[in-house]
């Protein structure tokens, strides 16, 4: 087995590259619920603290951290507001309730994406 230290040091190495910052963020159980659905429908476009195709969580926490009613409203009806980037798909199908866990979700870990930096 002359290949197993090699192995057992990449191991390792993986496991110490894999500190997933999100996972320290101490999510509300509302929040908690509407990580999974982010991660289907809205993470595609949307990244913590980077500019994907649509603006970071961070960016969107200092526009609704006080109405997150308002990010159900866009997510229905989209509007049009970055010049650069394609119009935003419409959520209508979604259910308000699971928009509603998914602004919970944004707002609380762009809350903690803004306070650690990009
Ligand atoms: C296909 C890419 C894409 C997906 C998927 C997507 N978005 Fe977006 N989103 C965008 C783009 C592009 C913008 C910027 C549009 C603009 O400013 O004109 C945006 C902007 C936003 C904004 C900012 C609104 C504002 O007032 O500035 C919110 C909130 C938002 N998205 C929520 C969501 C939610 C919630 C989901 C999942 C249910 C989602 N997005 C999924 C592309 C996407």
């Amino acid at each position: 087995m002359k290949w197993s230290p090699i192995l057992a040091a990449l191991l390792l190495l993986v496991a110490a590259c894999k500190r997933p910052a999100e996972e320290a963020v101490a999510l509300s159980p509302q929040a908690a619920k509407g990580k999974a659905m982010f991660s289907t429908l809205c993470a595609a476009c949307h990244a913590p603290s980077s500019k994907l195709v649509g603006p970071p969580l961070s960016e969107i926490a200092g526009l609704y951290r006080a109405d997150p009613a308002g990010i159900v409203r866009w997510a229905v009806t989209p509007g049009r507001k970055r010049a650069d980037v394609p119009p935003m798909p419409s959520f209508r199908g979604v259910r308000e309730s699971d928009l509603a866990d998914i602004a919970q979700y944004i707002i609380e870990a762009g809350t903690a994406a803004g306070k650690q930096g990009p």
